[in-house]
């Protein structure tokens, strides 16, 4: 039986249904308070409020659990591949060996761009921001494909995501590549989604490049862990597009605008900026730290915090280890990592970290694995859209298989002017 929560307001009871999730998390269903009692809730930065149901990723931020399709991360992280997990999120369940064999097919046959596709890349200045020309080019490569999508139909739907798994790759190596005035490489059919991707970025004309193992492994494992995380600002984003009925490539195409925040996917850039700058400023890190704390202008521990993590971020601990291990596989000596250490073990022991429960995030050691990898400073973000569109890509499937099909449209709560007066211009002094 539906357990009931009661509101009294106004000297009227009013019983609202709780609804409870597979992992039992209970959450009050307010979708008729309106209607009954002229109330609406208010949740600035919805830091309390579930959008929707979904059953795609569960986070449990008190524990530090991640699950992707009940699977957990660490387990994913160390068993599964990229293109494996992202064939979970989007169709629910791991593939047998014929669908990846199907999908890798897809993959392979989507991962050339429309020629005219790229005069696009032409119309951006050098040294345009990739993630900017990641966005427009994901809402322009929606002109060159079919945009009308059976989003209910597994086998139907595998094509339109390979589709656009196998492109965002290919732009975003060629965004990156006209950053840097540099030819487009195209892609080798015969490389593994990883290694294209990597090709695509390095390979010169007249030599390709040839990928370590390591550092194809450890950027395969940096996209699982990016893969999803419910209902972030990116993926509402997606979700919230998708609700308009609007296609695949825009909805997607606005998470990669939502990502880019420094607060959200950007953090990755703003914590290697972070740490070499205080790397190049020699600047004491107990002084650094007071800073963040008497909020300095524009200082925040980038990496740190999160708005669900509480205990610690899953992410964070798998891709610390990996950093490590991926930095004395390669024989780097990374400043930054020492840094970014020391600065870690500074934060967790101030109350002013321990009491708000900051920890560092999926974020905080990403940059540092992405330098070992040659990978610039400003594809960052981009690494991490690449990670994130399976999930995006699931999301927008679960809006669009959703039988309630509403529009979101949040209400508000109006603080302006009530009534004013229209003076004419002459009349304004
Ligand atoms: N440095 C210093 N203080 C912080 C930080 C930080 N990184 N994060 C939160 N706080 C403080 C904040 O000032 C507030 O203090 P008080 O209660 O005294 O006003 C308290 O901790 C609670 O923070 P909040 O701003 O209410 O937390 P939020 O849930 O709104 O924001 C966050 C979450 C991730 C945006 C925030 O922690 C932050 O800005 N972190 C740095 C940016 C970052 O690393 N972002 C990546 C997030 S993980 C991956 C992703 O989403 O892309």
């Amino acid at each position: 039986m539906t357990e009931l929560a009661t509101l009294r307001y106004s000297g009227k009871n009013y019983e609202l249904p709780v609804v409870v999730g597979t992992q039992n998390e209970a959450a009050v269903d307010i979708s008729k308070l309106r209607s009954q009692s002229g109330l609406i809730t208010l949740d600035n930065g919805y830091g309390n409020t579930g959008s929707c149901s979904s059953s795609i990723t569960y986070v449990d931020g008190e524990k530090g659990v991640l699950k992707y399709r009940g699977y957990l991360i660490e387990v994913l992280a160390t068993k599964s591949t990229f293109v494996e997990t992202a064939y979970l999120l989007i169709f629910g369940d791991l593939p047998t060996t014929s669908q990846l064999a199907e999908f890798r097919k897809l993959l392979m046959q989507h991962e050339f761009i429309h020629e005219d596709m790229r005069h696009h890349f032409d119309g951006f200045p050098p040294n345009a921001p990739p993630m900017a020309i990641l966005s427009a080019m994901m809402n322009a490569v929606g002109c060159f494909e079919p945009v009308f999508m059976q989003a209910d139909d597994d086998e139907y739907f595998m094509e339109p995501a390979a589709r656009l798994m196998s492109k965002i790759r290919t732009i975003a190596a060629a965004s990156y590549r006209k950053s840097l005035g540099k030819p487009l490489i195209y892609p080798r059919s015969k490389l593994r989604y990883v290694e294209n991707f990597l090709h695509m970025l390095f390979s010169k004309p007249y030599e390709p490049y040839e990928a370590d193992e390591a550092v194809v492994q450890a950027l395969d494992k940096l996209l699982i862990l990016h893969a999803d995380h419910e209902q972030n600002c990116s993926t509402s984003t997606v979700r919230m597009v998708a609700s308009s009925q609007a296609n695949l490539y825009a909805s997607v195409a606005a998470g990669v605008c939502a990502l880019w925040g420094p607060l959200h996917g950007g953090a990755n850039v703003a914590v290697i900026d972070m740490l070499s700058e205080l790397v190049e400023s020699g600047q004491k890190l107990d002084k650094f730290v007071e800073r963040v704390k008497n909020r300095d202008e524009g200082v925040r521990l980038m990496g740190f915090g999160h708005r669900v993590y509480k205990n610690f971020d899953p992410r964070a601990k798998i891709i610390k280890e990996s950093c490590h291990r991926l930095l004395d596989k390669l024989g780097i000596e990374d400043p930054l990592l020492d840094i970014a250490m020391q600065l870690e073990e500074v934060a967790l022991k101030d109350p002013y970290f321990i009491e708000r429960k900051l920890y560092p995030n999926v974020d905080y050691y990403s940059g540092i694995i992405m330098r070992a990898l040659g990978i610039p400073t400003d594809m960052f973000t981009v690494i991490f859209a690449i990670g994130r569109l399976p999930g995006w890509i699931a999301h927008w499937r679960e809006v669009h298989t959703n039988d309630s099909g509403r529009i979101d449209r949040p209400r508000q709560i109006y603080v302006g002017h009530t009534a004013r007066e229209y003076l004419p211009i002459e009349d304004r002094g």
